[in-house]
């Protein structure tokens, strides 16, 4: 059952814990969160029992970001591998992708991220070999590991990564340390939203009512506000940002944001 997003899309701040009240007691659901012009979000749980749906799409990357439990992943001729909290998988175009809950649930968790006419129209053929994963780095990896990625580049100072790059998006993933802020901007051509993994922020956009977001949560923001993200937490803070490509960023001192 896909819920369409009440009381409606691309709220400033979709709380998880807001969505697990909401669902309580139902086992399988979908809940729209986001469309951005590029990308719909569509957070999917699943019990251990949810039917597996083979597929694969032609034309464009899809990929999901972790939230709860444990889901096995088959792409394309890759062995499966099991992914948890805060990884991002993807899925190239033309990969088919075997998703299975291996959590026990009751929710395994994932936010898939397609283009909004996406389908699963095309059923996948099964692999005839099944390959190691490849040894890669960011951005791109079949399967970015959270933990993989904090021990990667530590937790002792400010710092961010790609870790999806392509024509639709490019997704950072962000730690950032008690107190710290980024630099304020805006931008002119493409909402921007995010996920938090761990830790609190504050979001200050334009003129509007500071509101906090924790793990799980996801933020969106309008293209033409200013945003003014600090980690409020006594814990660093990780959040992946979803942007376009391109990603043109507006500081303050330069031209003021067209909205408040
Ligand atoms: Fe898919
Ligand atoms: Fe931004």
């Amino acid at each position: 059952m896909v819920i369409e997003a009440p009381p409606a899309l691309n709220q400033d701040v979709t709380h998880i814990a807001d969505l697990r009240v909401l669902h309580e007691g139902v086992p399988r659901w979908s809940h729209l969160l986001n469309k951005d012009g590029r990308n719909r979000a569509l957070l999917i749980t699943a019990p251990p029992d949810a039917p597996p749906d083979p597929h694969m799409h032609p034309d464009f990357n899809e990929f999901w970001i972790m939230l709860d439990g444990e889901t096995e992943y088959q792409i394309g001729q890759y062995e499966p591998f099991k992914a948890k909290w805060g990884d991002v998988v993807i899925a190239p175009s033309g990969y088919r992708h075997d998703i299975r809950s291996t959590g026990r649930g009751p929710w395994n968790m994932r936010l898939v991220v397609g283009p909004q006419w996406s389908n699963h129209d095309i059923k996948g053929i099964e692999p005839s070999k099944l390959l190691p994963l490849p040894e890669s780095e960011p951005a791109n990896m079949i399967h970015t590991s959270y933990e993989w990625m904090l021990e990667r580049h530590g937790t002792d100072t400010n710092w961010g990564e790609e870790v999806v790059l392509d024509q639709r998006n490019r997704v950072n993933f962000i730690h950032s340390l008690p107190g710290s802020s980024n630099n304020p901007h805006w931008h002119p051509d493409f909402d921007e939203w995010w996920v938090v993994l761990k830790g609190e922020l504050e979001w200050r956009v334009g003129k509007k009512a500071p509101f906090r977001a924790g793990p799980g949560d996801v933020v969106f923001v309008e293209k033409g506000y200013r945003h003014e993200i600090v980690t409020v937490s006594d814990e660093s803070a990780v959040r992946l940002a979803v942007t376009n490509r391109a990603g043109i960023h507006i500081y303050d001192g330069d031209e003021p944001a067209p909205k408040e």
